[in-house]
């Protein structure tokens, strides 16, 4: 069964109370609660996985190599300067999709930055908590294609 690795940076165990003008009223308990429940509904399964800690999240993307057919990675403010979560990306050949919240395209400058980008497969930016299920969907239809 295909499975989908959902992947957390810094600051995101914080959503539902951090900035909500920006990032909204939803937890991330329930974006991933949202996110096994359409992956259910799609026929795979998702992991959830969230740490604060760059070489944390470098050891995650590692991981997903051989045990994932996908990454759904919200690197937040690392995506804007972590050279090491790309390599790591680049690294494990694991299709990566960049999501985030907001839409970094249209805040400051410093976030249009994103060392992600180049070695994703596509980003999805802007749609709020919507976003991590339309990245699965997306997700879904690359593997699909891909096979
Ligand atoms: C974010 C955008 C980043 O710029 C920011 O540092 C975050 C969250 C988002 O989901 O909109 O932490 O990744």
């Amino acid at each position: 069964m295909t499975s989908i690795l959902i992947l957390n940076g810094p600051n995101l165990n914080l959503l539902g109370t951090r900035q909500p003008e920006v990032y909204g009223h939803t937890t991330l308990a329930d974006i991933e609660a949202a996110c096994h429940a359409h992956a259910k509904g799609a026929g795979i399964t998702v992991s959830c996985a969230q740490s604060n800690h760059e070489g944390v999240l470098v050891d995650e993307i590692h991981a997903a190599k051989g045990c994932h057919d996908g990454i759904i990675l919200n690197a937040g403010a690392y995506t804007h300067t972590s050279v090491a979560l790309r390599d790591a990306i680049a690294s494990v050949e694991v299709p990566t999709i960049e999501l985030h919240l907001s839409n970094i395209h249209a805040r400051e400058a410093f976030r249009h930055v994103s060392h992600i980008a180049p070695v994703a497969i596509g980003q999805i930016c802007g749609f709020g908590a919507q976003g991590y299920l339309l990245a699965l969907d997306a997700m879904v239809a690359h593997l699909q294609g891909a096979r």
